[in-house]
């Protein structure tokens, strides 16, 4: 079928999936010292953290979807590619920057990596860092509920979301300064 693909969300949910599934609970990271990473996860992005096993925590911000990070053998860990970077939202432009301020501010401690500069890379702004565990983070401005406008407004066509043209969702974007809006 070759018709056009713009499905709204209710349409989206008339396809009859095979799988009668109900929720994506769980990611999984890698983890080279699971006390460190834990310390990080709480200390610095400030995200909730419950130990599971001796080789495993948990971990979740801002709703029910988790990571499990897991413990890997010293020397097996390698560098998270770039596109299986997990992405943690703020609600404005003005607060990734702050974040980027802290990230480079304490970089040392945490020993983060490859610390990009804030821009609207793919309609979104944000930036990126690689942490302890060369895992792959981007910090960016969402309205709460992350991407969930995107399924609001629908499949796109073209570049899309990739564009640097894209709209991006109002409420995130930056305040023009005073007295000149
Ligand atoms: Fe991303």
């Amino acid at each position: 079928m070759n018709e056009a693909t713009n499905k709204t969300e209710s349409e989206q949910k008339a396809v009859q999936p095979t799988l009668k599934l109900k929720f994506l609970s769980h990611g999984t990271l890698e983890s080279k010292d699971l006390d460190f990473t834990r310390k990080f996860y709480e200390e610095f992005l400030g995200l909730e953290v419950v130990r599971a096993s001796k080789v495993s925590i948990w971990c979740r911000l801002g709703g029910a979807h988790i990571y499990v990070v897991v413990q890997v053998p010293e020397g097996k860990k390698t560098e998270m590619p770039f596109l299986n970077h997990n992405g943690i939202d703020v609600e404005t432009e003005e607060e990734v920057d702050e974040c980027h301020r802290l990230a480079v501010r304490d970089a040392a401690i945490w020993n983060l990596r490859k610390i990009s500069k804030p821009m609207v890379q793919h309609g979104t702004y944000s930036f990126y860092f690689w942490d302890a565990d060369d895992n792959s983070w981007e910090i960016l401005a969402n309205p709460p509920g992350g991407y969930s406008w995107m399924f609001e407004r629908g499949d796109q066509e073209g570049a899309g979301h990739m564009s640097r043209n894209f709209e991006r969702p109002t409420s995130t974007r930056r305040k023009p300064p005073k007295g000149t809006a």
